[in-house]
């Protein structure tokens, strides 16, 4: 029996996490889901974004299935993700983007994924506006780079590469502008190729590799990246393969894992039931697969495929004309999990 901590989260949150667990059940798997608040949710219910009830039980568990939070834009209290991801020193953030047969994108055969660095950088929270006589006349964010932590994450991605398959590292940076920083990064990351010679390694700067995604997006297998590079590609990554509706991401720790999709929490459809789950479901079985339940996430990722392959019971996002939503959509990767059975 595993023990997972669940934050269903705010705006499409709570329904595409209820899809994700119900398939998720389906498989059989056993699971005891600890049911936790986070964000706006935990602000309403107990006027705090970040309860020390759901950081024990994360601590508990160590593993951690989220839905999205909503994080106030400029003012208001910090984001409770990067919060999360700083306290339990989940340094890796791995996002795939592998193409979808049945998408309606121009982009075919994508196969990647990205590995984030997720505790450093610009969203290190060292960040301070500079008054004269109260007015805000400047503003300073500094970026934190540090030897250790780079080489931890490019480790990481290298040996995720093994694990996957996959045959080539790029790391992506600036460092013909923030020769520090950047330059730091690519610096260790050169040093970390030597001790994986199976493994090819290059290097983009983060302008032109974004110009490539789009060009020629199947060059790519592995990218690791700092903090900010990671998140703005992983997104863009996401357009490549049909939307953010459809990529997951896993955040990795020595000590504990969270799971969650790469979108956020879409408010401008929350009450509407159309949400794509399935961004949410296969974070589900990212977890599958990290707790080492392979079988389990292999017929999850079978069952989403077929069914978006399909392309009759899913959300609008991907048919427009579908006239189904979040819950039908779970409920037919539900029946095709139990086909595979
Ligand atoms: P968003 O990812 O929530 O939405 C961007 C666009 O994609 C919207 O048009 C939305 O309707 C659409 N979309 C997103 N997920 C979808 C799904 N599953 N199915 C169909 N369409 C979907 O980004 P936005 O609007 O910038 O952020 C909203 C809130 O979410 C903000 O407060 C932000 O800080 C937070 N956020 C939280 C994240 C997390 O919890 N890990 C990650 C990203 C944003
Ligand atoms: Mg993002």
């Amino acid at each position: 029996m595993h023990s997972i901590t669940l934050i269903p989260g705010d705006g499409i949150g709570p329904a595409i996490v209820d899809a994700a667990v119900k398939v998720i059940e389906a498989t059989g798997v056993p699971i005891t889901w600890d049911r936790q608040l986070a964000g706006m949710a935990a602000v309403e219910k107990l006027a705090n974004p970040l309860p020390d009830a759901t950081l024990d039980s994360i601590r508990q568990h160590r593993l951690c299935l989220k839905g999205p939070l909503t994080t106030p834009v400029g003012g208001g209290y910090r984001s409770v993700n990067v919060s999360l991801r700083q306290t339990f020193n989940l340094y890796a953030n791995v996002r795939p983007a592998i193409s979808f047969e049945g998408t309606a994108t121009p982009f075919k055969d994508v196969n990647l994924v990205i590995i984030r660095e997720n505790t450093e950088g610009l969203y290190a929270g060292v960040e301070h506006f500079i008054k004269v006589d109260e007015e805000r006349i400047a503003a300073e964010s500094i970026a934190v780079i540090t030897a250790k932590g780079s080489e931890r994450v490019i480790r990481y991605a290298f040996e995720h590469a093994r694990k996957a398959g996959r045959n080539k590292v790029t790391l992506v940076h600036k460092a013909n502008i923030l020769k520090c920083t950047a330059g730091l990064f690519l610096e260790i990351g050169r040093e970390v190729a030597k001790d994986y010679p199976d493994i090819e390694f290059d290097d983009r700067i983060v302008d032109a590799c974004c110009m490539q995604l789009v060009m020629k997006p199947h060059t790519f297998d592995v990218i690791v990246t700092t903090n900010l590079f990671g998140d703005i590609l992983s997104d863009l990554a996401a357009g490549l393969i049909g939307g953010l509706g459809l990529t997951a991401g896993a955040n990795i720790g020595r000590d504990a894992a969270l799971f969650e999709a790469v979108h956020g929490s879409a408010p401008d459809i929350a009450d509407l039931g159309i949400a794509n789950p399935t961004a949410m479901i296969l974070a589900g079985a990212m977890l599958l697969e990290h707790i080492g339940e392979r079988s389990a996430a292999r017929k999850i990722e079978h069952a989403v495929r077929a069914v978006i392959r399909d392309g009759r019971v899913v959300t609008p996002d991907l048919n427009p004309t579908s006239g189904y939503g979040t819950q039908d959509m779970a409920d037919a990767i539900v029946s095709r999990i139990s086909e595979l059975d």
